[in-house]
């Protein structure tokens, strides 16, 4: 187990790696890395969880394979993460992927993920997914090129995506009523800073958090132009599940309690919100 103190560094330090060495990760790595996969937590835990470990070394072009952007370049392995399941599937899927990806950055590996929700059907078939499996990204993974130009070129290929780019705290944190922009009080700060630098599809970062009587609650948005131009809304579902796990993730780097409750769309104590946000979880600390 890592010092706590590394698993938040690592939330934090994790970027899309898009140039990696050619070589495979040693047997030794790979093994870990199956352990990893195999520890991911669950959102909800009727759901199942799978991965095919793949190499990559007869590279098809997952990109277009897979309906993503960007170009990426000798990625050794990858990660095809699908689900089968009645509840929060998306979520949940986004939720189990990051804690993976989180983890191979505290490992000194890289990874990005390749979106698929826009091919899932032809993915499905092409990837022998069972009936009914949703998929929404593969995660490449290896180590990141260590060469100058390799660096740069992660550098500058995450620049002109606009990766590096997050939105300032104000315009995802609101306090008490979601048209007031806010500070998170110290408590949660860490927390939110974890939320805030996930990874999403496009980079939209679909999250809005409300903090409402000691209480904190996650929205994504709806019909968000980026996620039109990803080829599919139910992104937001996903990624939201990827900023919960990095939430997950920090509490227990933290040393902090805490967990999250699914909202099915009708219960009381949902806020008022707009149209154009969608209510997905309230987390419960202790
Ligand atoms: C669901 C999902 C799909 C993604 N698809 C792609 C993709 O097809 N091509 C790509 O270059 N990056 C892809 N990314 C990476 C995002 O562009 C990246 O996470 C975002 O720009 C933020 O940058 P960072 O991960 O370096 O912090 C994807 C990320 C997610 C979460």
């Amino acid at each position: 187990m890592l010092p706590r103190g590394d698993l938040y560094e690592a939330i934090l330090a994790r970027r899309s790696v898009r140039r990696y060495e050619k070589r495979p990760l040693d047997e030794a790595t790979l093994a870990q890395v199956r352990e990893i996969i195999s520890g991911a937590k669950p959102l909800i835990p009727e759901n199942r969880f799978e991965v095919l470990v793949r190499d990559e070394a007869a590279s098809e072009d997952l990109v277009t394979v897979l309906g993503g952007y960007g170009r990426f370049y000798t990625p050794p392995h990858s990660l095809a993460p699908y689900m089968l399941g009645e509840e929060h599937v998306l979520e949940d899927l986004g939720y189990r992927s990051e804690q993976i990806a989180v983890r191979l950055a505290a490992l000194g590996i890289g990874s990005c993920y390749i979106g698929a929700l826009k091919q899932e059907d032809k993915v499905r078939v092409r990837f022998g997914l069972p009936k009914g499996a949703r998929i929404a990204a593969f995660l490449v993974f290896g180590r990141p090129a260590v060469a100058v130009g390799g660096r740069t070129f992660n550098t500058l290929m995450r620049r002109s995506l606009g990766g590096h780019k997050r939105l300032p705290v104000e315009r995802i944190f609101l306090q008490d009523t979601l048209d007031n922009p806010a500070a998170p009080p110290a408590e949660i700060s860490p927390l939110i800073e974890a939320a805030r630098v996930a990874p999403s599809g496009v980079n939209a970062q679909p999250w809005r958090f409300l903090w409402r009587d000691e209480r904190l609650y996650l929205f994504v948005t709806r019909n968000n132009l980026k996620y039109t131009m990803a080829g599919s809304q139910e992104y937001a579902l996903h990624d939201g599940g990827i900023c919960m796990a990095n939430v997950t993730l920090a509490l227990e780097a933290l040393g902090m309690e805490g967990r999250w409750v699914m909202f099915e769309g009708t219960e009381p104590d949902i806020p008022d919100h707009p149209a154009d946000l969608h209510p997905l979880a309230t987390l419960v600390m202790r």
